[in-house]
This record gives structure tokens, sequence and C-alpha cells, in this order.
């Protein structure tokens, strides 16, 4: 192929994005990070390379970080990422990924980097977005979609080094603390009394974090926080702390449910 994507999601925003690039490119492998991550000698094969992945804490999910760190990518040329977030967002992701590519053995650089706005998932901090902002961002992210896949069939660059040498020391550290705490995060997890053993929080999680014991689940503290256990439990019996008794759920409305579950397989 000439191209693979490689792609991690809780809730569905960055797959949706991924599966549309990768059409509008053609010749391009769909390759989920969580099927492949703990892997032994992983090596890239195409020529253009993407990462599309969610924002988490201003920066990489630590399951990007660990894996750009670890990948082979001395066959490939042209790198882009797409980072889907909530808005709130800078360059840290894309000077991180670039980062990450200088200091391979065969130095590498990011040649292209999109920040796309999605509707939050993160309801441990906020609630949902209305859904006229949810159709606003869908509408947008066929546009991006669009102009993205043209810059990388060209592969262009879109990047200057400005982006790169910008302080953002500050945000680097708040998603370094995040990435260094966030397995044992799950200890905030918990089902309620109206849990009904159904089973789809553990086949939604990416990592396996998550095994049913006495028909209720259980977190195992190797979490990444994707958010999908909860956002996907269709009795809203998932609760992290007090905070989400509040909030609404939210996954995207394109993506299948078996979609998400079929990532770590
Ligand atoms: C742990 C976590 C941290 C997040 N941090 C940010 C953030 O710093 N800024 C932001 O705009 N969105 C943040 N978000 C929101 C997601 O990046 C956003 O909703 C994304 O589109 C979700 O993608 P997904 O559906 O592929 O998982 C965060 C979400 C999670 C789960
Ligand atoms: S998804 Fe919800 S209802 Fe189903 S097993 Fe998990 S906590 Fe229980
Ligand atoms: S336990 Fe929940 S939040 Fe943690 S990785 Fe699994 S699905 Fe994501």
């Amino acid at each position: 192929m000439e191209s693979t994507i490689y792609f991690f999601t809780g809730t569905g925003n960055s797959l949706k994005i991924a599966k549309d690039v990768a059409e509008k490119l053609g010749d391009c492998d769909l390759i989920p990070i969580a099927k492949i991550w703990q892997k032994e000698n992983l090596k890239s094969e195409s020529e253009k390379i993407g990462f599309v992945f969610p924002l988490y804490y201003s920066g990489l999910p630590k399951i990007i970080y660990d894996f750009i760190e670890k990948i082979d990518l001395s066959n490939s040329e042209y790198f882009f990422t797409i980072v889907s977030s909530a808005g709130d967002v800078t360059e840290l992701p894309l000077q991180q990924v670039n980062t990450l590519l200088k200091a391979k053995p065969k130095a590498k650089a990011l040649n292209a980097g999109f920040l796309v706005t999605m509707p939050n998932n993160y309801i441990i901090g906020y609630d949902i977005h209305s859904e006229k902002r949810q159709k606003e961002f869908f509408e947008k992210e066929m546009n991006q979609v669009k102009q993205i896949s043209e810059i990388v069939k060209n592969k262009k660059r879109n990047l200057n080094q400005d982006i790169f040498e910008k302080n953002l020391g500050r945000a680097e550290r708040f998603n370094a603390k995040f990435r260094e705490d966030v397995n044992k995060s799950d200890k905030n997890f918990y089902a309620e009394d109206n849990c009904n053993s159904c089973g789809i929080c553990e086949n939604v999680c990416p990592v396996n974090n998550i095994i049913m014991i006495d028909g209720v689940p259980e977190w195992q503290h190797k979490c990444q926080q994707c958010l999908a256990c909860i956002n996907f439990c269709p009795e809203k019996a998932i609760q992290f702390g007090p905070g989400t008794l509040k909030t609404q759920r939210y996954h995207n409305p394109e993506i299948a449910i078996e979609e998400i579950s079929n990532q770590k397989k």
C-alpha cells in the first residue's frame, strides 16, 4: 500500500476521520494501534504514514506516545498526523510527534499536521456538546478531510518551523504527568447497581483493562482513559467519581460499537 494510517479511538471520532481520509486517499491501509502496539519488531512498510488519534490532556495519549517511540519507520518517507480534539488544542501534539520522529535512528520529520475539532467525549471533566454543535463539527470535518487528503496525496508540507519552536513547556509537563499516572487513573471508575452485566464495557475497552467478575466490571490498572467504557455503557451504570452523575454520554453516531471493539482484534 502507498499509505498506512495507524489510528486509536475511544469513542469513534478519530476512527471516523481515519476512515474518511483513507477512503479519499485510496491505496491506504487502516491499522488499529490497539491491535499491534504490544508486538515486538513493529515496522512500517508504506511510503506515507499517518497517525490519527484523540488529544488527551493537551497532548498525546500514552499509547500513541509509546507506539510512535517503538515502531521502526525507516522504510517510510512522508509523515502526517491528524489530532481530533474537543477544540481546546495547541500545536503541542504536532511538536510531540515531530520530536519522536526526529529521535529515530534514521531521523524523520513530521511533514503535515492537522487539528480537527470533534464533539467532546471527556465527560469526566465537561458535559457533551449540544446536538447542534455536534452537527457543525461533523460538517466541518467533511471539508477538512477533503483538504487533508489533497495535501497528503501530493506529499505537501503544511507546517512551518515556527510551530516547532513555540514554547509549550507547560502543556508538555501537564501531558507528561497525565501519561505517567494514566494507567492507574481507573481507580475512580465504579459500576452502579443498575449494571445489567451485558459486558459491553469489557468488549469496547481497547486495551483489555476490564474483566467481568461476578457480573460486574473490574478495572485492571492499565487504563488509557479513552473513556469508551463509560460512554458506551447502555445503562449509564459506570461513573467516574461523583462528576459523571451529572454529565451525559457521547459516542460518534457514524461508528458502530463493533468497530470500537474490533480495534483490538
Ligand atoms: C482523557 C481525555 C483527555 C482529553 N483532553 C482534551 C484536551 O486537552 N483538549 C481537548 O480539546 N479535548 C480533549 N479531550 C476530548 C477528545 O480529544 C475529543 O473528544 C476526541 O475527539 C475524542 O476522540 P475519540 O472519539 O476518537 O476517542 C480529551 C478526552 C479524553 C478522553
Ligand atoms: S456496559 Fe454497563 S451495564 Fe454493561 S456490564 Fe458494563 S457497566 Fe454493566
Ligand atoms: S478501562 Fe475504560 S477508559 Fe480505561 S482504557 Fe478501557 S475503555 Fe478506556
